[in-house]
């Protein structure tokens, strides 16, 4: 497994997670994103680490292959399994089976390819807790290369999602229901 700083400093670097730096951003380093090369080596590597390992959304790094070689607290406490009974193991353990085909086509694509259409955009899957409950995520994926450009794996950004989608699902029912009634709804003023 690759050290978990080098990793760490990657992930951290990754547009969602910029903002935790905002201490150590000075003017001339605002707009970039590498903005932590002020602090000590050393400083910097404990904060990466630290951000990366205590994040409550879950931050999952698999190999090539798709074995999980990092699985941070979030990852933890979203998915219900802990560290050590996932690390060696596919990401199959929580993806639902009727997504499993679509996600390694486009797993093995982005190994292919060096690309990814997620580093910006979100995608939003159901997923699977160990305890067998199905959540709602939302993810973007960063590809991490080590210091020679080589491709070493994605890096999952992971957020649970569910109590958001269940609030929406019960609008949208509302609304169905009152339409349904003949009553017409009109959308609030700013969306109009
Ligand atoms: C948590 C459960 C997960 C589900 C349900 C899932 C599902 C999917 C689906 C449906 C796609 C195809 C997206 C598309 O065609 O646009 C996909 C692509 C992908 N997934 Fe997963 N995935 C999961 C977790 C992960 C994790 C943890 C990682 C990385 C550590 C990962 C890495 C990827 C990559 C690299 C792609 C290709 C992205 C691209 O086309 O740009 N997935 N996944």
């Amino acid at each position: 497994m690759m050290a978990m700083p080098r990793i760490c400093s990657s992930i951290v670097s990754a547009p969602h997670y910029v903002h935790l730096l905002a201490p150590w951003i000075t003017n001339e380093t605002r707009n970039r994103h590498s903005v932590i090369f002020e602090m000590p080596t050393k400083s910097r590597e404990w904060l990466c680490q630290h951000i990366v390992e205590d994040a409550p959304d879950a931050i999952i790094f698999a190999d090539r292959e798709g074995r999980i070689q990092l699985w941070n607290s979030g990852a933890e406490a979203i998915f219900g399994y802990r560290a050590e009974e996932v690390l060696g193991h596919t990401l199959d353990l929580i993806i639902p089976e009727n997504l499993r085909a679509r996600h390694w086509e486009g797993y093995r694509e982005a190994m292919k390819t060096g690309v990814t259409r997620y580093g910006r955009e979100l995608l939003a899957v159901p997923a699977i807790r160990k305890d067998g409950t199905r959540i709602s995520l939302e993810f973007s994926i960063l590809l991490v290369r080590d210091d020679g450009g080589a491709l070493l794996g994605p890096v999952a950004i992971i957020r649970d999602v569910t109590a958001r989608w269940q609030r929406e699902k019960a609008i949208k029912q509302q609304l169905a229901a009152l339409e349904a009634r003949g009553t017409r709804v009109e959308p609030p003023p700013d969306r109009k």
